[in-house]
């Protein structure tokens, strides 16, 4: 692995490994206070993060390198209008691994393409965020002690909720997934990645109720309506509060059902889940660190290489106004297929 952009490019191979290793890590933290000793993380937040930028941050910390960077772009001379790809090529020789999250869907691809080490993608609009899915996996892994053969709900904004994207490529991996969609019509997957699990022979059965299905599920993954991705704010007040998962709503559940949720959260899930045992939000964002630390042990150490030259790209230009192609006007028309049809190398949408 030389970057970490779409969860889907990891072989379940790599993926085993990274866990494995992980598992070290959590098991005994104190071996590993030097592996990234000497190396320094960038960290570049465009977009709001607690989770992800701490743990992150923390990860790199406690494997003993360091990091710099920024939270908030109107501090660095992104507010003067520079492009990306100058912003990573600078950054890419400062640093060892560059950290990124932005609004614009295909940005990490897009820096990948410019930096001369590893680019991790934290999440890159609606799109994808992979390492939220390394959080995900080591959780159900390490207390279900596998992935195999699990029906998972995915509950909540669907359209715009790039963990439940990532969360499906890696997903894909294993053998047996069920998956149950449940989200209002308005926010529905995203048509790409209906492609996909039909494409795998992944079954799938999207529904608008919770209830109904509760009692099917080893995991329920919640998810909050993403309110800064709505273009018609109508939409958002149309469907904010749709779902809350209670207590008495999980009475139905399996006795060891995983709930789920990236946080943060807003109000699906009721306070008065928390004690509740099969409750493992907080524990997964603490595995969540574990997993990004066995993601920097191995990308922060890897040789520095300047990228092959960008090919010049003759594709129909992205029309997804979130793209990166929009805002970043020198990167090419990359196409990439998806079962028959053609799509966005960066973003993924449907040329
Ligand atoms: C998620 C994100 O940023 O996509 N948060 C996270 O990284 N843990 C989920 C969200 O914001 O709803």
């Amino acid at each position: 692995m030389r970057h970490l952009i779409d969860f889907g490019d990891l072989s379940r191979q790599e993926w085993e490994e990274l866990y494995a290793r992980a598992e070290r890590i959590m098991d005994a933290p104190e071996r590993h206070l030097d592996v990234c000793r000497g190396k320094v993380m960038a960290s570049l937040f465009y977009e709001p993060s607690t989770r992800t930028n701490f743990s992150f941050q923390t990860a790199m910390l406690r494997l003993g390198g360091t990091v710099f960077g920024f939270a908030d772009p109107s501090s660095s001379s992104v507010a003067k209008g520079e492009t990306l790809k100058d912003t990573v090529k600078m950054v890419s020789g400062y640093a060892d691994v560059v950290v990124m999250r932005t609004p614009w869907e295909g940005a990490a691809k897009a820096a990948s393409l410019y930096s001369d080490v590893p680019v991790v993608n934290a999440g890159d609009g609606g799109h994808m965020h992979p390492t939220q899915t390394t959080a995900d996996l080591t959780t159900i892994t390490r207390l279900r002690g596998g992935v195999d053969g699990l029906s998972v709900g995915l509950c909540g904004d669907l359209k715009n909720g790039r963990t439940v994207h990532s969360l499906i490529k890696a997903l894909a991996k294993f053998d047996g997934i069920r998956f149950f969609l449940i989200a209002p019509r308005d926010l529905a997957i995203p048509e790409y990645l209906r492609q996909f699990m039909r494409e795998r022979k992944m079954p799938f059965l999207e529904v608008a109720g919770l209830e109904p299905v509760i009692p099917q599920l080893d995991v329920l993954y919640m998810t909050r309506i993403q309110r800064e991705r709505f273009v018609d704010p109508l939409e958002y007040e149309r469907n904010k509060g749709v779902y809350i998962l209670t207590r008495s709503k999980l009475s139905r559940a399996k006795e060891n059902l995983l709930v789920m949720h990236p946080l943060p959260r807003v109000d699906e899930i009721a306070v008065d889940v928390d004690d509740d045992p099969r409750a493992v939000y907080f524990q997964q964002a603490r595995y969540g660190m574990f997993a990004r630390m066995a993601l920097l042990a191995d990308l922060a150490n890897q040789p520095r290489r300047a990228p092959a030259p960008v090919e010049a790209g003759h594709g129909p230009v992205c029309r997804n106004p979130r793209c990166i192609t929009q805002t970043e006007r020198y990167l090419p028309p990359l196409v990439k297929r998806t079962g028959g049809a053609e799509c966005c190398a960066f973003c993924d949408a449907p040329l």
